[in-house]
């Protein structure tokens, strides 16, 4: 019987030790561990930006007074909730969105600042995202964008997105492809 509380009370010390540690905030509870499991996903799909008719998926919400007569619309900035498509066709199956914003911050090409977030809604991916952050100059054939980071499967992504243009129009409304790659 001594032997049983014995081993009780020893195994009660055991579970309260951790909680007693993280209450100090003079010793935090710190956890070095580094992740073996490290994966590469390549993801591809198509990304429409209509900024035109009644049902824009893109909006301007801000500019500078000088935007409107500057030839890469300097200072404009836009709020977007594009659909991801499997492909270019706008009425193939949706497979995300691209949530966030982007702004013309190049006075000698149309570049863009980018801060989007992808979030999957069907497929493999459903319900995981990915966030991406950088210059988006337009005209390029091929413009590589940074992957900063995800949630879900995509926690602690990075990599990188080549966006192609597929197709545009004078209006502004384009369709681009992207291919992605990421570790995570
Ligand atoms: C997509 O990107 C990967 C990695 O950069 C590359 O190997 C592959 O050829 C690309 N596919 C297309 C269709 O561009």
């Amino acid at each position: 019987m001594a032997n049983l509380s014995v081993s009780f009370s020893f195994i009660l010390l055991i579970a309260t030790l951790p909680w007693t540690q993280s209450l100090n905030p003079k010793k935090p509870v710190i956890s070095r561990h580094l992740s073996q499991k490290q994966t590469v996903t390549n993801i591809q799909f198509y990304f429409h930006d209509t900024v035109s008719g009644k049902t824009p998926s893109a909006i301007k919400v801000a500019e500078a007074p000088t935007s409107s007569k500057s030839p890469t619309l300097f200072g404009a900035l836009f709020i977007a909730d594009d659909p991801l498509t499997e492909s270019p066709d706008p009425k193939s199956k949706e497979v995300g969105r691209a949530q966030g914003l982007y702004g013309s911050a190049a006075q000698q090409e149309i570049g863009l600042m980018m801060a989007l977030t992808y979030e999957f809604t069907a497929g493999e991916f459903k319900g995981s995202s990915i966030v991406v952050l950088g210059k988006n100059s337009v005209m390029h054939t091929v413009r590589e964008l940074p992957v900063v980071g995800g949630t879900g499967v995509f926690r602690f992504a990075r990599g990188y997105a080549e966006a192609r243009t597929y197709w545009f129009n004078t209006l502004g409304d384009a369709i681009v492809g992207y291919n992605v790659t990421v570790i995570h």
